[in-house]
């Protein structure tokens, strides 16, 4: 297995995972040339603007980044098709069967890391060719599983034989990157720390939620539907869980409140009437820092974290 570092062109094996309405050019850039690999949110994007995106990532930046299909938007092909053409060689994908997309993504000389829930899947996954996974506890922002990030990225990097595991849910520091490297990751996906970055382009609201959060400042709600996310506990919330109890409410239907009021909070700022998400690792976050402040800040820390590790203390 090579470095992930070396099979994705990047300096630090840091992602930032694609985030809906944050992962826009303006954060991917930052990543990328902060040397981690930005990667661009397409979910509930047209194909136009698709383009559109990548064309300014590319005039703005010459480092490697990578996109995040979301298999349950209907054009999500069209996307895929627009975006090898551009030369975009790394994909991360998310909400559905992603198997079929690899030997297209494999036939233009791309790599492809499946969002996962659990190590039965991670396996499966490198059965069917994928490049490398990442496995996603449910402590992360967004739509999530159940297994933790510490449970899933131990039993993800024994069930897999050869490919990279990356661990996502849980990390904003230098610990955390070191934790998840002792489970067995060989890197990190974060998205709530780069949520509060500078150079997300959301709403300060929102990063001042992320900043202002603890650690039980959200909870998961969405279940009976069958899409899971973890909100923040404000007035909006109230609503998400009334919605989600309500006799026959379909995924589709309770997405299509979720989405566009994550996307207004973002955009906006009205964090108590619209729907918040972040991760549980918000209650570390203190402050809003530059994203090379953040991968470079990591990268020290862990490196100090591991020189003076003492299992006997
Ligand atoms: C605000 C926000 C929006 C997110 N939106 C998406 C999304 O649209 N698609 C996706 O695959 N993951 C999404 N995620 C998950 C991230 O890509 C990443 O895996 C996760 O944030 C990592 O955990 P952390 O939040 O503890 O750092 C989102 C996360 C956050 C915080």
């Amino acid at each position: 297995m090579g470095k992930v570092t070396e099979m994705l062109g990047i300096e630090y094996p840091i992602l930032c995972g694609a985030m809906g309405g944050v992962s826009r050019p303006d954060l991917v850039i930052a990543v990328a040339q902060a040397g981690g690999m930005g990667i661009l949110a397409t979910a509930g994007s047209k194909p136009e603007r698709v383009l559109e995106d990548v064309q300014r990532i590319k005039a703005e930046t010459d480092k490697p980044f990578g996109a995040n299909i979301m298999l349950m938007s209907p054009n999500y092909e069209e996307v895929l098709q627009i975006l090898l053409d551009e030369g975009v060689r790394f994909f991360t994908t998310g909400a559905g069967n992603p198997i079929p997309l690899f030997q297209p993504i494999h036939d233009r000389g791309g790599i492809v890391f499946p969002v996962v829930p659990s190590a039965r899947v991670a396996k499966k996954m490198e059965d069917h060719g994928a490049d490398g996974v990442i496995v996603e506890g449910t402590e992360a922002g967004g739509h999530v599983g159940e297994a933790t990030t510490m449970t899933l990225t131990r039993l993800a990097a024994k069930a897999v034989n050869d490919i990279p595991v990356i661990a996502a849910g849980g990390i904003a520091d230098g610990h955390g990157l070191v934790a998840a490297y002792a489970l067995g990751a060989a890197g990190v996906q974060l998205g709530t720390v780069f949520a509060a970055s500078k150079e997300a382009p959301i709403h300060e609201n929102y990063k001042q939620a992320i900043i202002n959060a603890t650690d039980t400042s959200t909870f998961i709600s969405g279940k009976q539907a069958g899409v899971p996310i973890r909100i923040e506990k404000n007035e909006a919330a109230l609503k998400h869980i009334e919605l989600d109890q309500q006799l026959g409410m379909t995924s589709h239907e309770l997405e299509s409140y979720t989405l566009p009021s994550l996307v207004r909070a973002a955009k906006d700022g009205n964090i108590t009437d619209e729907i918040v998400t972040y991760g549980q690792i918000a209650g570390l976050i203190e402050k809003s820092k530059s994203v090379k402040e953040i991968i470079e800040g990591i990268v020290q820390e862990a490196e100090e974290v591991v020189s003076q590790l003492d299992i006997h203390r």
